[in-house]
């Protein structure tokens, strides 16, 4: 769809004559990112997270990997868990944005602010050009994630994503059923090809030509990537449960967001109570689909600042808190599949190299599990001013694209593991001493969920109403 690419930092054109805002062109020109892009949660950038990829986005640092040096270690398997890329809104969203816009175009005074460019853009030049068949797909910038992304990881392990290993099928792509996921894995997997195929030769300039089409393997397996909907215990406990989320709502109606929503419609010249909280999330989601999609740094940017964007920011890691982690054990349970898989490929020395493409609900529980990025205080609705420092922020851990990696390495004093975190080492709980602890001693800390673990008894035995098993 999106046909045209210009190298320089990623930067995006829309070809689909759309009416695109002045403010656009002029941003084109000079890269120019909102500075509220990092607060975006799981709507954020990759390049967010490592900024230096807007440089030089095949760039990778082998300094990550962390084996003791002393023990001349060689990497012996990987298995990564990978989030789908950049993608269009879902039809929520969609629905939503289209309601701001008509209401911003129809109700917002003309008197207010009109002396600043951003409003009379917003007012007359932006259009909502997402339509609801766009919902939730891949865009041609999540393509380029997942093949840039690819590229790093094939200079990270020559070795194991080898053009060899590939061909002779010694890689395991599996991925969730989701269209954007699918896709995902198979931008990746053009990733590898244009790696080997055209080394030094810039990745995005190039759009995949029918005579080269690549051939694509891979298997859909939403056991292991969509195990959260398959988990009676989840789905009734959490996912509809009207009282799981209880913190969001308060949050979304508590003094920090009136904040947000009162300075927004002051700054539309809305009447205050036609801006409901989900329409100022809609506005600032908007802002980082524009990014996101586009490049562009859109009008809608101007209506929050770095203050506004970091309540709208914990509004996000609230609900992934509550709905995906750690605010309720079953979800981090629900994992246990996708734990065990991972698991029994490491214990079993020369499995092949395993490529895992899901979604933003199959990493956070996964890293629950894991023990990650927790809090000594949960986040609720009362404590925002309390939270500024907390590990658990989905912008930096979810992002399009992230990615959980597991290194195997051989050494001397046996196996180790390492966990890198969008190309990030990031250590064991419990283990905070080395980068790449012994895997006996990570097998020792997680013994209790080897040993247990189990996905029928979590999922099942915690069900209200125990209807018979139809599942997997
Ligand atoms: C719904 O969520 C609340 C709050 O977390 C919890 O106390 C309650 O037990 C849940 N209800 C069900 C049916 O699981
Ligand atoms: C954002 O705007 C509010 C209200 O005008 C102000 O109190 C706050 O300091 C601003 N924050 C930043 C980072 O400029």
């Amino acid at each position: 769809m999106f046909s045209v690419t210009q190298p320089a930092g990623g930067v995006l054109l829309a070809a689909l004559g759309l009416v695109v805002p002045r403010l656009s062109f002029a941003s084109l020109s000079v890269p120019d990112i909102p500075h509220i892009a990092p607060y975006f949660g799981t709507k954020t950038r990759y390049e967010e997270v490592n900024p230096h990829l807007l440089r030089d986005p095949l760039s990778a640092d082998p300094s990550v990997l962390r084996s003791p040096p002393a023990e001349r270690c060689s990497p012996v398997h990987l298995t990564a868990v990978i989030r789908h890329g950049s993608r269009y809104p879902t039809i929520k969203n969609i629905r939503r944005i289209q309601k701001l816009s008509e209401l911003v175009r129809t109700e917002a005074s003309r008197s207010s602010g009109g002396s600043e460019d951003w409003i009379q853009d917003i007012r007359s030049r932006w259009e909502a050009w997402y339509t609801e068949d766009m919902d939730g797909q891949l865009v041609a910038k999540g393509r380029d994630d997942l093949r840039q992304l690819a590229s790093r990881l094939a200079s990270l392990f020559p070795s194991l994503l080898s053009e060899e290993n590939v061909k002779n099928r010694r890689v395991r792509f599996l991925t969730s059923s989701k269209h954007r996921c699918v896709s995902s894995v198979e931008a990746f997997q053009e990733g590898l090809q244009r790696h080997w195929g055209r080394p030094g030769e810039s990745q995005h300039s190039v759009c995949v030509r029918a005579d080269t089409e690549p051939e694509y393997s891979h298997e859909v397996d939403d056991e292991l990537m969509r195990f959260f909907e398959r988990c009676r215990g989840y789905v009734e406990g959490v996912e509809n449960n009207h009282t799981a989320l209880l913190e969001v709502e308060k949050f979304k109606h508590g003094k920090e967001m009136e904040g947000v929503r009162r300075r927004m419609a002051d700054r539309l010249g809305l009447p205050h109570h036609r801006l409901t909280p989900d329409l100022v999330e809609a506005a600032f989601f908007l802002c980082s689909y524009e990014l996101s999609i586009r490049s562009v740094h859109s009008p809608w940017c101007f209506l929050f600042n770095e203050t506004d964007a970091k309540v709208l920011e914990y509004k996000s890691d609230l609900k992934q808190y509550w709905k995906r982690a750690y605010g309720h054990e079953i979800s981090s349970l629900s994992s246990c599949p996708l734990f065990h898989h991972v698991f029994r490929t490491l214990d079993k020395a020369g499995r092949p190299p395993s490529v895992l493409v899901g979604h933003a609900e199959t990493l956070l529980p996964l890293l629950s599990l894991l023990g990650l990025y927790k809090d000594q205080t949960p986040p609720t609705a009362s404590n925002y001013p309390s939270q500024h420092g907390r590990r658990f922020q989905t912008s930096q851990i979810v992002p399009y694209a992230a990615n959980l990696l597991f290194v195997l390495y051989d050494c001397q004093r046996g196996p180790r593991l390492q966990l890198l975190i969008n190309e990030s080492p990031v250590r064991f709980p419990g283990l905070e001493e080395e980068d790449a602890p012994l895997y006996r001693d990570v097998r020792a800390t997680y013994r209790h969920l080897l040993d247990g673990c189990d996905f029928h008894r979590e999922c099942e035995g915690r069900a209200v109403g125990r209807a018979p098993n139809t599942e997997l």
